[in-house]
């Protein structure tokens, strides 16, 4: 057998990728980049990004993200950050039908997305769930995209102060609400992009002063949805997560205002300020877009990097 050519190693391959990732990045080699050090690009880009969210532009939008001819149903999708999903959803492309329990805000939601179906719908009541279900297939057939954003947040306080109602309400809400959604995916999520959007929160993994309560009801969802990704994988239905950290909604409007607060969070976290609605919503719309059809059993947080 002859003997094989010599092999002459000019780079490792790793090191090649590793100089491809690290091109640009500020190195003391690096005049132009290191200029970047003294002005970090997220200060530059930000202001674009809030106002851009702010005027409800989708920036995942102008990556051509379209989602022509998918149908999604939004639960919690008629205020806050629901309803940015609910529009960014409408604006790739979709048609989305919002619901929530309270009619006139669903109305209103469904307006905004030029939608004729008007369910309002508890997600704790079954019955209720399936009866959107059943609506929205008979109005627009497949269906693709479920978004579970229902929730409800709760007074913060010591575990051992949280009465039984108190308990009761955040689970249903928050995890059976899912569950009364989830379990009937299989047979309503027919269209060709399936997947399912949980919105978690970053309490789930990060601890949060008298929000036990809150967090054990997320924290299951997303242990839930991981199952789900196995098991609603022989459907073709992708499952993921969001998991946003502070959003300046209804829910937590005053505290998130209060300016011993707003400066504590902002300190904690590296790109100081709160996330905006749309910023959540573009997240969803990646995960139910063709771009993340390989993307399942996923969890992402959007939290500015708090509490790096
Ligand atoms: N804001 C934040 O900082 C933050 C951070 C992490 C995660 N989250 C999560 O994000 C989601 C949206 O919250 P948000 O801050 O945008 O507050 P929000 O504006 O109050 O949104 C909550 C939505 O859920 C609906 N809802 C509540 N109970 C319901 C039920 N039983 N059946 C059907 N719909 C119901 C509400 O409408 P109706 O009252 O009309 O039913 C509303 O559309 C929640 O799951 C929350 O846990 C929020």
């Amino acid at each position: 057998m002859p003997d094989a050519a010599p092999v002459t190693i000019t780079e490792s391959p790793l090191k090649s990728i590793c100089s491809r990732i690290t091109r640009g990045f500020p190195t003391a080699g690096n005049k132009a980049s290191a200029r970047a050090i003294s002005s970090p690009p997220h200060r530059l880009s930000r202001p674009f990004a809030r106002n851009a969210h702010m005027r409800g532009v989708s920036l995942v939008g102008t990556m051509e993200t379209r989602l022509d001819g998918q149908t999604a149903v939004v639960i919690g999708g008629t205020t806050g950050i629901g309803r940015a999903i609910s529009e960014e959803l409408h604006a790739a492309g979709a048609s989305v039908v919002p619901t929530s329990r309270t009619e006139t805000s669903v109305r209103e939601a469904a307006e905004a997305v030029e939608c004729d179906l008007v369910e309002p719908t508890d997600v704790t009541d079954a019955d209720q769930v399936e009866v959107l279900f059943e609506a929205v297939a008979e109005t627009y057939g497949d269906i693709d995209t479920l978004v579970n954003c229902a929730g409800y947040v709760p007074d913060a306080k010591p575990v051992p102060d949280v009465d039984d109602d108190e308990w009761a309400t955040v689970l249903d809400v928050n995890l059976t609400g899912v569950f009364n959604a989830v379990r009937l995916a299989p047979s309503y999520l027919t269209g060709e992009h399936r997947s399912i959007v949980n919105v978690g929160s970053i309490s789930e993994d990060t601890v949060m002063n008298g929000l036990g309560h809150y967090a054990a009801s997320k924290a299951a969802v997303r242990t839930l949805g991981e199952y789900l990704a196995v098991e609603y994988a022989d459907y073709d239905i992708r499952v993921n997560t969001v998991a946003p950290g502070y959003v300046e909604t209804r829910q937590n409007r005053t505290e998130l205002e209060t300016p011993r607060i707003r400066e504590a969070i902002h300190k904690g976290t590296p790109l100081s300020r709160y996330a905006e609605r749309g910023e959540v919503a573009d997240t969803v719309v990646f995960l139910a877009s063709p771009e993340a059809s390989f993307v399942t059993g996923e969890r992402i947080r959007i939290d500015g990097g708090f509490p790096l």
